[in-house]
């Protein structure tokens, strides 16, 4: 029988890239994210989409949201949990994939959704449509991600196609939705160790 590709469990696979001590995208908030912040009604509800080691969650908690995170990597959701103690922030977190997390519906004031391009298109489609289901209306999505340009640079992200965003992709997915910013745009990003350079973005910001 073949072996099994290489990278088929993803929580094992994530589990060892946050094995070390050190933040793999560092521990302050992602750029978009800091940019766009005003748009989420302040002390609002918000979820943080595929958190990782919680750099976004606890910094939106020192901001007075109340927020809640979920990632599939145990060892992630630890090491957040544990920056959350030491910065003295509160954030719910819990050790869930796209389709197992406990998404409530049309409740959330907020939804962050950075760098979530683990998911091929058919994940995505579900991932997307969760993600639109469970903002109340007058709910903010703020999402980024990288554009197929990455693949030139190839400082951060996935080396897949089918995982990138185009501005067409994302008008169709959160079509549902009211832009409030959709960007291309290139930038260097000094975010750990994990994207670390030149590279090819794009920014979402939409309301239900
Ligand atoms: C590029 S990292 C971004 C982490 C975080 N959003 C940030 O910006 O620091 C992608 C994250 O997706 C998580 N992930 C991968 N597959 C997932 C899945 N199916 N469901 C939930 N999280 C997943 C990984 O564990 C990882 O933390």
């Amino acid at each position: 029988m073949a072996s099994a590709p290489a990278f088929t469990d993803a929580a094992e696979t994530w589990n060892r890239r946050y094995a070390g001590d050190d933040f793999l995208f560092g521990t302050a908030p992602n750029a978009w994210l800091r940019e766009q912040v005003s748009h989420l009604p302040q002390g609002g509800r918000v979820l943080c989409v595929a958190d990782g080691e919680g750099r976004n969650s606890v910094w939106l908690a020192r901001q007075g949201f109340r927020v809640e995170a979920f990632d599939i990597a145990s060892r992630a959701v630890e090491k957040a949990e544990a920056f959350a103690r030491r910065e003295g922030a509160s954030v719910r977190y819990a050790v869930a994939d796209v389709d197992g997390y406990d998404w409530p519906e049309a409740a959330l004031d907020g939804v962050v959704a950075i760098f979530v391009q683990f998911a091929d298109p058919q994940t995505r489609t579900r991932l997307f449509e969760r993600m639109v289901r469970s903002l109340r209306p007058g709910g903010v999505l703020i999402l980024q991600g990288y554009t197929p340009r990455q693949l030139d640079y190839r400082t951060g992200g996935p080396p897949l196609l089918s995982h990138l965003y185009t501005r067409e992709l994302l008008e169709t997915a959160f079509a549902s939705l009211s832009l409030i910013e959709l960007r291309e745009y290139e930038a260097d990003v000094q975010e750990g160790q994990g994207h670390s350079g030149y590279s090819a973005l794009i920014g979402l910001v939409a309301r239900r």
